[in-house]
């Protein structure tokens, strides 16, 4: 398709079907061109285990074809039904501190459990089978918003199979997870948990290998999926972002035929700035999973509205087309929105909608439309960026943890500032992850880069464009095992000391700006001093192409 998509999450399946004409009608109306369908709606396509019941997507299908809409199919393995997990009581999900959720929610599976993921494989053939010639069919959508954690059994054996891939013997996970402290040395693969409930702070190593480990098997649960559907139409999923997500996605985006993500601001203020960074992050995913457009599709959006604050605030008129105009900028391929009706019942309810509970004769609705004809002459735009923004999400994972020497340093928070200060100047900035192909930038900037690997630290000094680091940048390896002078090479200089600061305290600079949240004392080799501390100690230093702050938060410096 040359053009770009507009619609949203489309649930026919909880309405009366003598709604759907007046649906696809609606939907003309708004200029609608594609509509996810069947995201929830294994219950209604599996009845029972040996009882598939197709037809009335049949007639969604068709009736959405015959309207000029195309459909993004989805597999429903994001919410088994009843029976299944009657059946496999043994595949629904265990906390960490050892509790089995229970049914009567969505996503009540475990990604390992075997059971689980044969039912998944088998709903998705099935569909595969019935309509991937369908004249409807744009875009596969694999599951929902993967980014269910689990502490089973299943999981536990999964995991011991993971590790012994991943370290080879028990001596070299011993070294990385630095079980000579607290007397953990494992003698035996079967002694090796999930990072469980703990008595006091639990092993940081074994926490970072088990979000990998989660992550690549969400990635191989997408994979069964995509094998079976691989044919004429994209195969893609949803990704879901949030510091409580599992998912490696720089990673997940080398499997997906397009990127798709869900995006829902945290606040009204920041909204524009999170939806920057949002969209910038999908396209930097893309080109770094060799996409070299950048495109992305925003799979889902809260309509004209914002969950914050524990309230749904209503956003004044007009910004649903800024919100939109945010993303097309930086490389959407499409706007749409969870969901097309709002439920009257169930547990998103209240949940905004293109057709709010009042009707299609409302200011909502009105506002999509005409966004729907703005949209409909319109092509994606392939965004020109000389700036990298580094961010990586096995870091974001890292700054998290009771062992830390703070808690204060939001990484994505911090990631956002930069990313604001940059686009302020340099109008587009790519944000990408450590391996990316950096050979197009002429500056490459990776605030608090706490992780980094032997080939993170290889791909940087690799780079040739001009580089910020900051202070905090290299703290530690993969392992989360402190690394100090891991930089000093490429900075020119020791880190002496690295001071935490609480948050009401600052290091004042000659010029008059302050530094927080930690700060090193640096001592240079080969840099040079650029700005200097109120007395007299380097704050910013270069060496030839690289550039360090010695606190983490010198945004402006990029002004
Ligand atoms: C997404 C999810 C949708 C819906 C939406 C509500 O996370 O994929 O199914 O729950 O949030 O904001
Ligand atoms: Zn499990």
């Amino acid at each position: 398709m040359s053009g770009l998509y507009f619609g949203g999450d489309y649930n026919p399946d909880q309405w009366p079907e003598n709604l759907w004409a007046q649906d696809f009608a609606l939907m003309r109306k708004a200029s609608v061109n594609l509509v996810t369908v069947g995201v929830f709606s294994w219950s209604r396509l599996q009845p029972a285990p040996d009882h598939l019941d197709f037809g009335w997507l049949d007639r969604v299908l068709d009736g959405l074809h015959t309207a000029g809409v195309g459909v993004c199919l989805a597999t429903p393995t994001a919410s088994p039904p009843p029976w299944f997990t009657r059946l496999h009581p043994d595949a629904l999900p265990v906390t960490r501190q050892g509790v089995r959720l229970s049914h009567g929610s969505r996503d009540a599976y475990c990604i390992n459990a075997p059971a689980y993921r044969q039912a998944s494989v088998r709903i998705a053939a099935e569909l595969a089978d019935r309509y991937r010639e369908h004249p409807a069919l744009r875009l596969w959508h694999v599951h929902n918003e993967y980014g269910t954690s689990c502490f089973c059994a299943h999981c536990e054996h999964a995991f011991r199979n993971w590790l012994r891939e991943r370290h080879g013997d028990l001596d070299a996970l011993n070294d990385a997870w630095s079980t000579a402290f607290w007397s953990q040395r494992y003698g035996r693969w079967d002694e090796i948990l999930p990072p469980r409930a703990t008595q006091y702070r639990s092993n940081p190593a074994q926490e970072l290998d088990y979000r990998r480990f989660l992550s690549d098997s969400m990635v191989r649960h997408f994979r069964e999926q995509r094998n079976v559907l691989a044919g004429q139409a994209p195969v893609t999923t949803n990704f879901v972002l949030g510091d409580w997500v599992p998912v490696d996605h720089a990673s997940f985006a080398r499997e997906v035929d397009l990127v798709a993500v869900d995006h829902y601001p945290s606040t009204v203020d920041a909204a524009q700035a999170e939806r920057a960074f949002a969209a910038d992050r999908a396209r930097g995913w893309a080109r770094a999973a060799g996409h070299p457009d950048g495109h992305w599709l925003l799979m889902e959006h809260a309509p004209g509205a914002i969950q914050a604050d524990g309230v749904v605030q209503s956003l004044p008129k007009g910004s649903i087309a800024e919100a939109a105009e945010t993303y097309l900028a930086r490389g959407a391929v499409g706007i749409m929105y969870f969901q097309w009706r709002a439920s009257r019942g169930g547990a998103e309810q209240w949940h905004p909608a293109m057709i709010p509970h009042e009707g299609p004769d409302s200011p909502v609705f009105d506002e999509v439309t005409r966004l729907g004809a703005a949209l409909s002459t319109r092509t994606p735009v392939v965004v020109d960026a000389e700036v990298a923004l580094i961010y990586d999400e096995q870091t974001m994972w890292a700054w998290q943890g009771d062992h830390l020497p703070t808690r204060h340093l939001n990484y994505e928070g911090l990631a956002v500032r930069w990313h604001a200060a940059l686009t302020a100047v340099h109008r587009t900035v790519d944000v990408v992850p450590p391996g990316a192909d950096l050979r197009h930038y002429r500056l490459v900037v990776a605030p608090a880069l706490f992780l980094m690997s032997a080939a993170t630290h290889a791909w940087l000094r690799s780079c040739t464009a001009d580089i910020v680091l900051t202070a905090a940048c290299g703290a530690v390896d993969e392992h989360a095992r402190v690394t100090p002078g891991s930089l000093d090479d490429l900075i020119g200089a020791r880190v002496i000391t690295r001071r935490w600061l609480p948050p009401s305290e600052s290091v004042a600079l000659a010029d008059g700006r302050t530094a927080g949240l930690c700060f090193e004392t640096l001592q240079p080799t080969t840099a040079r001093v650029l700005i200097t501390t109120a007395d007299g100690s380097p704050a910013v230093i270069r060496n030839r192409r690289v550039t360090y702050t010695a606190a983490p938060d010198l945004v402006e410096l990029v002004t």
